[in-house]
């Protein structure tokens, strides 16, 4: 008998097909992500989980699978699953890192480049068109060729954010709890610093920890008071990393230059203050979004969803 699984949503076509023999599976919303109370009635009788980030994996839903043996999470960050309370229930996790680093970083230095040269609001201007002649001062923005980038969170994705860093010839400095060997900090040419030294050297500060208790709201009003009044500010890993609300005011009140949001503290929504500035770039959590990673990301999830419950050690397992 295969196993059952939940897969909360359709992954893309070629992982279900790798599925379809190996696992029984159900898939929870189609069209849709799938609501906690579809998730609590769905899981009962499943020994698989495939998720998404989207999907909160509480003590609730792991109660409600006594027979549940791995959650196969289709993203890097697992910050939407109780990892203390699957430990406890012996619940393999996993995870897809690697795959979607460089697509990360990628998208990091197009908001970068979008937030720096505002490239959506000239888009706007000219589609609308408003263009009516070349003028000396139209849409001035910011320098990013020889300026300095701070690194907040220097895994796979802060070090593929840096090395693009040295094609514009920029210092890099960066934050993390943990400081990289001297070798790897040579061949990226980033210098560690500490978070306030960072906070008010860098011109361009970008955020790349993960999210626990430690990192919530990591960056709020006081380490944005640090920050120099033209920085521009990117978040790509996790909303809560960043205190919206404070980023908001502090935006409104041009105490920073510019920001480019790629996830927020509560997502779907959005700090209602957020939609109406001018100086802010939001994109609707997209930072892995291109088919090649979306791809490699579902069938690493499939992968290790197939190994745990075949018995084997999953390539990806956390916990
Ligand atoms: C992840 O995998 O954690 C990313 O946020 C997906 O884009």
């Amino acid at each position: 008998m295969k196993p059952k699984v939940l897969i909360t949503r359709n992954l893309l076509p070629e992982a279900m097909n790798f599925l379809k023999d190996k696992v029984d599976f159900e898939i929870g919303a189609s069209g849709k992500n799938i609501t906690p109370q579809k998730l609590l009635n769905k899981i009962k009788d499943k020994q698989g989980l495939l998720c998404l980030l989207v999907d909160k994996i509480d003590r609730d839903v792991i109660e409600a699978a006594p027979r549940l043996k791995i959650i196969a999470n289709c993203a890097v960050g697992y910050d939407n699953i109780d990892i203390q309370y699957a430990r406890k229930k012996k619940i393999m996790i996993t995870n897809t890192p690697g795959v979607l680093t460089e697509t990360t970083a990628d998208l990091t230095w197009a908001l970068i480049f979008a937030a720096a040269r505002k490239i959506p609001q000239a888009h706007r201007f000219t589609s609308e068109k408003r263009f009516t002649g070349w003028e000396l001062d139209l849409f001035l923005g910011k320098e990013i060729t020889g300026k300095k980038l701070g690194i907040i969170g220097m895994g796979r994705i802060g070090k593929a954010v840096a090395a693009r860093a040295n094609g514009f010839s920029m210092s890099v400095v960066y934050y993390d709890p943990k400081k990289l060997n001297k070798e790897v900090e040579k061949q990226l040419n980033a210098e560690y610093v500490p978070l306030d030294k960072l906070l008010s050297s860098a011109d361009i500060i970008t955020l790349h920890t993960a999210l626990t208790p430690e990192t919530k709201h990591l960056i709020s009003t006081a380490q944005i008071d640090l920050m120099k009044k033209d920085a521009i500010l990117i978040n790509v890993s996790r909303g809560p990393v960043l205190d919206e609300k404070a980023l908001a005011d502090a935006l409104e009140k041009k105490r920073i230059w510019a920001a480019g949001l790629d996830v927020f503290e509560n997502e779907p929504h959005i700090q209602e203050k957020l939609y109406s500035l001018d100086n802010i770039i939001l994109l609707p959590h997209i930072g892995s979004a291109t088919y090649e990673t979306r791809l490699k990301m579902s069938m690493m999830a499939a992968s290790n969803l197939v190994q745990g419950l075949s018995g084997d050690v999953p390539d990806n397992l956390i916990s």
